[in-house]
């Protein structure tokens, strides 16, 4: 059995636990590959709904071994909540079910602090994280003075070498951004508590998964914000600091390319965004408030880890097709079809206009979008309720047209649309 990657093909928040919920009933492992308590998956479980932001929202199906992988980065504060939460609704969570990768990286209330400092220093080039800490532990990554899961299996070591990375970032914080400095010592005895707790957890993650592969076994790769936030290939420097797109599977789960069978895009049926960075087909007033809601329902277009209201648009066909040629797409699932009911029209951009110019594809990237004014094509909209709705024959002509429009203009076939927010209110094609 294969390796089969879900990933966001916007920016983020499409949708993408939903889909590995419906795809891991089939799956033996479902696994994180990058980002970290930044993400928020909602799943629903016995009428509990969930916001999962490390473990992969697979875990809830008793049959899955969830696996957190050594592209992640992981507060120990968060993933213990989760646990905890989880086992509390009933679902249940052991070293047997879940592991995490000995190479994930680590965040601390150093890096958090930093990325909090980091934000304010910025001032109007704020980026707008998620004030996790996920810029700074990545960054420390890649200068090589972070800090592993793997580092807990030897406590005295592991306390030695957090002290003195406290101590470095104080420095930072003090120094650099005026910012009070953290206590040490109390950093230290809270996370000597958790490292106890998590010991049993860590394992080699891509041994555990490629011996599974071999066996025949399916393993589900759950991605964590979308391609448009990937370091090197999103709207750079309005970016996450890891690799959201199909590659970074790869490599944040320590596979080869060679087991990759299906790439499923996630998209929404228009368009969000959480953040600061170029937005062009961004709409605002009376139909932003119909995309987005008013916060009054779970759905409604509000981070699930920020509770920040989204920045909301039609679906952007240009950076759709990007998506696929990053990621490779197979195949995409839309989601929330179900919100555009009842609008007057729906549009969709096709390209963008720029000096005059006609672009059906980026020039530098979507880092490069600033000034593009969307091109845009109007399709017929419907006024039939869709959350019934349980195959293509039975959706509205206008909402199937929509569908097929999508296809065509980025290449890929639609297997599967969300048509309201329950389990079941899916349509599954082909
Ligand atoms: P960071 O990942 O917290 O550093 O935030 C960097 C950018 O990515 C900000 O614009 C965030 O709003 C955005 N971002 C991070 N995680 C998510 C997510 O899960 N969904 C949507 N946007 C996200």
């Amino acid at each position: 059995m294969p390796l089969d990657i879900i990933v966001g093909a916007q920016w983020g928040d499409e949708g993408k636990g939903r889909v590995v919920d419906l795809f891991s009933a089939k799956a033996d492992y479902v696994a994180r590959y990058n980002g970290g308590g930044n993400a928020g998956h909602t799943v629903t479980l016995r009428e509990k709904t969930f916001k999962l932001h490390l473990i992969p929202s697979g875990v809830i199906h008793s049959h899955t071994v969830g696996a957190v992988g050594n592209g992640v980065v992981v507060n120990p504060a968060t993933l213990i909540s989760e646990i905890d939460s989880l086992r509390q609704a009933g679902v249940e969570i052991n070293p047997e079910r879940l592991c995490l990768s000995y190479a994930a990286h680590m965040i601390t209330p150093g890096h958090r602090a930093l990325d909090g400092a980091q934000e304010l220093d910025r001032g109007q080039a704020a980026i707008g994280t998620t004030l996790r800490g996920i810029g700074p532990a990545y960054a420390d990554k890649v200068t090589r003075s972070g800090i592993r899961l793997g580092d807990m299996l030897d406590l005295e070591k592991f306390s030695g070498v957090l002290e003195a990375h406290i101590l470095s970032v104080n420095q930072r914080l003090t120094g650099l951004y005026g910012a009070e400095p953290l206590d040490p010592k109390a950093v230290v005895k809270e996370y000597i508590e958790w490292a106890v707790q998590l010991k049993p957890y860590i394992k080699d993650v891509s041994l555990l998964l490629e011996n599974g592969l071999k066996q025949g076994r399916l393993v589900l790769a759950e991605g964590a914000q979308g391609t448009l936030l990937d370091l090197d290939h999103g709207t750079y420097p309005f970016v996450t600091s890891s690799y959201p797109t199909a590659a970074g599977a790869l490599m944040g789960l320590g596979l080869g390319v060679g087991n990759v069978e299906r790439v499923v895009g996630v998209t929404k049926a228009f368009q969000t965004r959480v953040g600061a960075g170029p937005f062009p087909s961004e709409v605002s007033g009376e139909i932003a408030l119909r995309l987005r809601g008013t916060g009054q329902n779970p759905w409604d277009e509000f981070g699930t880890t920020t509770g920040r209201p989204r920045r909301v648009g039609w679906l952007d066909m240009v950076l759709l097709r990007y998506a696929v040629r990053i990621n490779g797409l197979t195949e995409l699932a839309i989601t929330k079809l179900d919100i555009l009911t009842g609008l007057e029209c729906v549009k969709i951009c096709v390209a963008y206009r720029r000096e005059g110019q006609v672009l059906e594809n980026l020039r530098f990237g979507p880092a490069d979008i600033d000034n593009c004014e969307p091109v845009y094509e109007e399709l017929p909209a419907w006024r039939d309720d869709l959350r019934s709705v349980r195959s293509w024959e039975k959706l509205p002509g206008p909402a199937r047209a929509y569908i097929l429009r999508i296809e065509d203009l980025s290449g890929v076939p639609v297997r599967l649309v969300s048509v309201g927010p329950e389990r079941d209110q899916v349509v599954e094609f082909g």
